[in-house]
């Protein structure tokens, strides 16, 4: 049933890419001259900051997102699917370029390989955004590739008491203007393999992380779950929740927007950190980044069948 945004001023805003992604099945990857036949498993709406966003609304939070998509096709499709799931889309900005599209291959045993085709330009929606749309939210998502684009919301955010949030994979390495990012990075989401850069082991990665800025920072680990550092400095280990994983494309997404619902809400951490390891291990039993965003009810079924804290506050 398509729902409409939200009354109000969003809760949480999130600032990065809307893709459209398409997967299709292969039996092995291809070598170099050879053809092979691939059966198109789907075409799926998808975006890291859309996906965050989409969690968050999907748990009754109102979430908007600030990104930019072409005049095009996958830019209806995206802004159409965004809307049915109660996302503000307000700030989407409309480009002179494709929408940001990807290609997954799928593989045999749920291993994926993806290509990326170009995003519009990050800063064009930095342009456009008005710091007054700030008044009301409660906290923001960024995601480090955006770059130095992102630093004067992250400072406007901070100056006015929002939590800042910032997702850090491999591709951020790359930003020459990271540890600016950092600096100005409240909650960090950093995966396995940007971690690695930082530390041999996660504890070290994480004190080096922090020393460059985060107080909070969540380590996620795939099928290992993740792992929380709270702002005490405490380290909390918080194994997966066992799910069949048919995609786990946006898992790391959902993750966050999840975390981020907890925090809005005054949970503590640890427990915002079980809510986000829950939704985002259920999001993978489905194909496509938000095939399935599970519902408070079934988290909170789950939560009890798995004997967390978290499900108290749950229905
Ligand atoms: N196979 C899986 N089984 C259970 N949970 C998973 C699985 N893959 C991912 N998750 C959940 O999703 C989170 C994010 O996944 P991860 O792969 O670490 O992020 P990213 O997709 O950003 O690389 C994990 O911390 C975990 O909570
Ligand atoms: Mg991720």
């Amino acid at each position: 049933m398509p729902r409409t945004a939200q009354p109000g001023a969003p809760e949480y805003l999130t600032f990065s890419d809307i893709s459209v992604d398409l997967a299709v099945r292969i039996p092995h990857l291809p070598a170099p001259d050879e053809k092979i036949a691939v059966v198109p498993a789907g075409e799926y709406a998808g975006g890291m900051a859309a996906n965050a966003a989409c969690a968050f609304a999907a748990l009754g939070g109102r979430a908007g997102v600030v990104s930019a998509v072409g005049d095009d096709d996958h830019g209806s499709f995206s802004l159409a699917d965004l809307a049915a799931r109660g996302v503000d889309t307000r700030w989407v900005c409309k480009v002179d370029e494709p929408t940001f599209w990807t290609l997954a291959l799928l593989g045999q045993d749920g291993d994926k390989t993806l290509l990326e085709f170009p995003m519009p330009a990050p800063a064009l929606k930095y342009r456009e955004f008005e710091f007054a749309a700030l008044e009301g939210v409660r906290f923001i998502h960024v995601v480090a590739d955006e770059g130095a684009p992102a630093l004067g919301v992250l400072a406007e955010a901070r100056r006015r008491g929002i939590t800042t949030a910032l997702d850090l994979e491999t591709l951020g390495l790359e930003v020459p203007e990271l540890n600016e990012l950092l600096a100005l990075t409240d909650v960090l989401f950093v995966n396995t393999a940007a971690a690695r850069a930082f530390g041999s082991e996660p504890g070290l990665a994480l004190e080096a992380l922090h020393a460059l800025g985060p107080n909070t920072i969540l380590l996620t680990q795939g099928a290992a779950g993740c792992i929380l550092r709270e702002s005490s400095g405490l380290l909390l280990q918080i194994s997966a929740h066992a799910v069949t994983a048919l995609d786990t494309t946006g898992a790391g997404d959902c993750f966050a927007g999840a975390f981020a619902f907890g925090r809005v809400r005054g949970w503590p951490d640890p427990e915002s950190a079980q809510l986000a390891n829950l939704m985002a291990a259920l999001s993978t039993t489905a194909l496509g980044s938000r095939g399935h965003l599970a519902t408070l009810e079934e988290l909170g079924r789950a939560a009890r069948a798995d004997g967390l804290a978290v499900a108290a506050r749950l229905p």
